[in-house]
């Protein structure tokens, strides 16, 4: 990648990332004050304004991080499976954006719920506490995340290492901060130019996204 788009990508990325993170914060703000408060306007309010965050501000970012973040792995030496601290987050982001979309039917419910009746207390008690355990647990693997990012600690993987190898006998590989860019003849799949991988693998990660959502569709229905 050129200095001037691999900027552009990491300001994407560091924006739909940490915003990811500040719009779940604001989510579980809600989902307890849904969970406990008395006052049954503030229980409607609380769950629609949760809707309305969840589609327009937490699912766009959700999926914005992660495909920014593969595009700065592959288009950087940093790579998706070279360095401990970008596997991990590219492990612990995908299960979380899947569970988010899976969660999306839950969280409409209650909207539906609250704008059709009053919930009574002890209402939907076990949907209500599930939502704001998840926002907590959706906060904890983003702040996971971003110190990951921060401290990039453990160094290189045994893939890394046997990648850097053979590609130091080709150009020099800078460690510490990715400059370099990947060429066509590195990374997973050598032969196929860069920016039909970063294609391939993003339209994989959102087709299976697709599906989980469409699978949850169906299985959540009930709720
Ligand atoms: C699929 C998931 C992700 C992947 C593959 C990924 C990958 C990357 C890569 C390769 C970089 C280095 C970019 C560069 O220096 O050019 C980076 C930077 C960064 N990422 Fe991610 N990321 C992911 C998810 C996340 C998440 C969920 C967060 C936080 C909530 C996050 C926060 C950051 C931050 C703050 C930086 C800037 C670090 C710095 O410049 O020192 N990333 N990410």
């Amino acid at each position: 990648m050129s200095p001037f788009f691999r900027k552009l990508a990491l300001t994407g990325h560091i924006t739909s990332s940490v915003g990811w993170l500040g719009a779940v914060s604001g989510f579980l703000a809600l989902a307890v004050a849904g969970l406990t408060s008395k006052d049954t306007e503030m229980v409607r309010t609380a769950y629609f304004a949760m809707e309305f965050t969840a589609y327009f501000v937490i699912v766009p970012l959700s999926l914005a991080s992660p495909v920014t973040g593969i595009v700065q792995s592959l288009g950087t030496t940093w790579g998706l499976f070279r360095h401990y601290w970008v596997m991990i987050k590219f492990l612990i982001t995908i299960p979380a954006t899947i569970l988010l979309l899976v969660h999306m039917q839950p969280i409409g419910h209650l909207a539906r719920v609250v704008a059709e009746t009053t919930l009574a207390s002890g209402t939907l008690t076990g949907l209500r506490i599930r939502l704001v355990a998840d926002a907590g647990a959706a906060l904890m693997v983003l702040l996971v995340a971003t110190t990951l990012s921060v401290y990039k600690p453990w160094g290189m993987t045994p893939y890394g290492r046997r990648k850097q190898q053979r590609g130091s006998s080709q150009s020099s590989y800078p460690d510490t901060n990715g400059e370099t860019g990947v060429g066509t003849k590195r990374g997973l799949i050598p032969g196929i130019p860069l920016p039909m991988k970063m294609f391939g693998i993003i339209v994989l990660i959102l087709g299976l996204l697709f599906i989980v959502l469409h699978l949850s569709r169906g299985g959540l229905g009930g709720h």
